[in-house]
């Protein structure tokens, strides 16, 4: 390690130091208890529950102005259990305040992952006079003594009068189930097909790699409308999860639209375990024709993946949400060793929330992953920013001034790895350098890699994958990259969205510096912005995860 040249000018802008009171503010207002458990892990940024585990996201959506998270949930313990849908709620994406439970497992039933619309015109019959029904539709796991085989899987209907606080199940659920009843038929997404004037769902049978459409006037009836597969793939012993068909115009032309199912793939991810895969194609109202598919025998390499890492997974989209682009979320974590992650009294948190749009490169359509705008505004609007004037580093390691230190910041940069074989970063890194979460970009392979192979705690798990990798060329020579560090995790979106990879992280608290490096020749790091987005005694998650009560934020 070398200490900082000279040449290094370093501004801070009073301005922004000025807007950082806001956020003191905001934190001390509803400043946490001190925390049991592993405290230095707990996102600043992120959705966690204050306690116990939790997994998928379920039922987003934006209603009465409010973001609505729903989430696969134990409430009784830290590992899967008991499954239940846990809430939070939010105005503005960021800060996230925790709900009551919105619906509990019972003795012969567990309440497995699903979708929520605000029914405005009250198809259902289920509204009451000034008041839209949120309706839920969500996957029935039966136990002994429901009426059905212990292990079946039907999607059932609950729906709210009370903006999403208290929840009636239908009277008579399940309101669809296959014939015979399968163990493996869940994950119901709906939305408004407005080009029919009607409800479709996504749901799989999981097993069966089998996407299965459906359509409904009422949100109650479902009749089927076709499946989606992929004959021949070799994935033997994955499941197709959480499916979810987003229409999305190509190049922001709203003349184009084109229609991108995700879906959740456990494993055989691109990184190992579980990851969310999409294919782009054509949607008539009644069958979804993929415009390529990888041939038979392919791996998963050869199939696109809204995130490389490891811990992006069970992604869907926002409901109703108010902004142009369609807004994602996804279980920040991985089924290979989410069940032995090291956090306590809660295990899952939730990925930022991400905007999705399709852009034409080469002459295909990719989906393009960037945070959510509401985040961006809010991470720029009077946050402390440290800008470093470009940066020149032949074939050594240079750590950044200390005014860049932290652990939850956002890092914004233009890489150009020149002559460099390889160049990139090392944030979340330790005094002597041990530690640190590497993000390297190869000249010759022209592949982008997050490396967490030293980036603290690690070995709970043998599957704990240690490096991502993706393709990804320059664009006239650079790499943009922004990058989301918090306490226990590393967003990465690359060249404008053109790739995001999100791994999680378990660093020790004081591993808070960054380092730029290059190997084999001289790269430059241009327009490097670091954006403190927490102080170390900051818990704005934390604060806004507690119980409240309805109508809070
Ligand atoms: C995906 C998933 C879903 C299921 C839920 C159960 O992670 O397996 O298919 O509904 O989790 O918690």
């Amino acid at each position: 390690m070398r200490s900082m040249p000279h040449r290094f000018s370093l501004r801070i802008a009073p301005l922004l130091i000025a807007g950082l009171s806001g956020a003191h503010i905001a934190a001390a207002s509803c400043a946490p208890p001190p925390e049991d458990g592993t405290p230095q892990w707990r996102p600043a940024l992120h959705y966690t529950p204050q306690r116990n585990w939790m997994n998928d996201p379920n039922g987003l959506v934006y209603e009465n102005g409010r973001y609505h998270l729903f989430y696969q949930y134990n409430p009784l313990g830290n590992d899967w259990g008991n499954m239940s849908w846990g809430h939070a709620t939010s105005t503005d994406l960021v800060h996230w305040r925790e709900q009551p439970v919105a619906m509990h497992a019972s003795a012969t039933e567990e309440i497995f992952s699903g979708s929520i619309v605000a029914d405005t015109r009250n198809t259902s019959g289920l509204g009451a006079p000034g008041k839209t029904p949120l309706v839920a539709l969500y996957t029935s796991a039966y136990k002994d003594g429901s009426g059905h085989a212990p292990g079946t899987q039907a999607q059932s209907l609950a729906y709210s009068l009370d903006h999403g606080a208290t929840w009636q199940p239908y009277a008579h659920n399940p309101v669809l189930t296959l014939d015979p009843e399968s163990k493996q038929f869940r994950d119901p997404k709906v939305s408004w097909y407005a080009p029919g004037g009607y409800w479709l769902m996504t749901t799989v049978v999981a097993d069966a790699h089998v996407v299965k459409l459906y359509r409904s006037g009422d949100l109650i009836h479902w009749t089927f409308l076709s499946d989606f597969t992929l004959p021949g793939v070799p994935h033997d012993g994955a499941l197709w999860e959480m499916p979810d068909l987003v229409p999305l115009p190509l190049d922001g032309d709203a003349r184009r639209i084109k229609w991108v199912m995700i879906v959740n793939v456990n494993p055989w991810s691109i990184a190992g375990g579980s990851g969310s895969m999409y294919f782009v194609g054509d949607f008539d109202g009644r069958t979804f024709t993929p415009d390529r598919v990888a041939p038979a025998g392919s791996d998963p390499a050869q199939f696109r993946w809204v995130d490389h890492g490891a811990d992006f997974y069970a992604a869907g989209t926002f409901s109703g949400a108010p902004s142009v682009r369609p807004v994602a979320i996804a279980w920040m974590s991985n089924w290979d060793y989410a069940a032995k992650a090291p956090t306590t009294p809660w295990r899952g948190a939730m990925t930022l929330p991400r905007e999705l749009a399709l852009t034409t490169i080469g002459d295909e359509p990719w989906l393009i992953v960037t945070p959510a705008a509401a985040f961006d505004a809010w991470a720029s609007a009077g946050r402390p920013a440290t800008r470093l004037d470009d940066l020149s580093v032949r074939s050594t390691l240079t750590e950044l001034p200390a005014a860049t230190r932290g652990i939850v910041q956002r890092i914004t940069l233009s890489l150009a790895p020149q002559g460099a074989s390889r160049a990139g970063l090392v944030v979340r890194r330790s005094a002597n350098g041990a530690i640190g979460t590497k993000i390297v970009y190869d000249t010759a392979t022209r592949t982008l890699m997050l490396d967490r192979s030293q980036s603290g705690e690690a070995n709970f798990s043998s599957a704990f994958s240690k490096q991502h990798i993706v393709n990804l060329p320059l664009e006239h020579g650079r790499l943009k990259l922004e990058i989301i560090v918090d306490r226990g995790s590393i967003e990465v979106f690359a060249n404008g969205g053109r790739v995001a990879l999100t791994d999680l992280i378990f660093p020790p608290r004081d591993a808070d510096r960054i380092a730029v490096f290059s190997e084999g020749g001289s790269a430059t790091f241009g327009e490097l912005t670091v954006t403190r987005l927490a102080d170390s005694g900051d818990d704005n998650h934390v604060c806004a995860s507690r119980q409240a009560p309805p109508g809070g934020r």
